[in-house]
């Protein structure tokens, strides 16, 4: 029997590792460069830089998504979409109670129930969007955390899943 050449075969195992360690390095550097000429991360961003990400990144995508959907229910989009006031307010802190609040049932069954187009659209397109644009790891229904429907929306009594 001659003994199996497993180089190759290290070689990839290796690099598959490789990737997926540092594809799920989050958070991702998504913004500007910093000081030390690095780009920046979404939480190392400050007020200024993070509007900025919003108007040119943020907002954008959010738009075509929306109108490719529904052109005329979305035929104008801004901050105030998902912010309500927070342009004229200053305040842009979400999750926000401009948005309806959701069941906080982990599996949606609700939302499915009531909304299933736009439970179906948040889920599949517009949390994989943000989550991307802000260099944030997706909600995972194991761990509870990352960037998910309660980042927007608010909880029967309040914020949930570390929002
Ligand atoms: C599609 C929804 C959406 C739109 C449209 C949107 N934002 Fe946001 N914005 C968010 C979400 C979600 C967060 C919270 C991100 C996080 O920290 O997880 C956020 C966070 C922010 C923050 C940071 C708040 C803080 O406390 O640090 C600012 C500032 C902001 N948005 C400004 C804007 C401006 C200005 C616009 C319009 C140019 C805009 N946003 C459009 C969803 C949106
Ligand atoms: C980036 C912010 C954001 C995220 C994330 C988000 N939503 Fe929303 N949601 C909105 C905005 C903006 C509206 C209001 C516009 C609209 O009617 O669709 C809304 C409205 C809704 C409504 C009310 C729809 C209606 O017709 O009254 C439901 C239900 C909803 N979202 C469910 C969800 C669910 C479920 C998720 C996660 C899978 C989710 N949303 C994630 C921003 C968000």
């Amino acid at each position: 029997m001659p003994v199996l050449d497993r180089q190759p075969i290290a070689i990839i195992l290796g690099t598959l590792l490789l990737v997926m360690v540092i594809g799920s390095c989050y958070p991702k550097r998504v913004g500007p460069a910093g000081s030390n000429g690095k780009q920046l991360t979404w939480p190392e961003m400050n007020l200024n830089q993070r509007k900025d990400h919003m108007k040119t990144v943020v907002l954008p995508r959010a738009t075509l998504l929306f109108q490719t959907w529904r052109p005329e229910r979305f035929a104008m989009v801004d901050c105030s979409l998902c912010h309500g006031q927070g342009p004229m307010t200053g305040n842009f802190q979400m999750p926000t109670s401009h948005l309806p609040q959701l069941s906080g049932e982990l599996l949606l069954g609700p939302e499915f129930e009531k909304y299933p187009d736009t439970t179906r659209l948040k889920l599949d397109r517009l949390v994989p969007l943000m989550a991307d644009a802000l260099g944030k790891k997706s909600f995972s229904i194991i761990t509870r955390r990352g960037f998910g429907c309660y980042s927007c929306h608010l909880g029967p009594s309040g914020p949930m899943f570390g929002n």
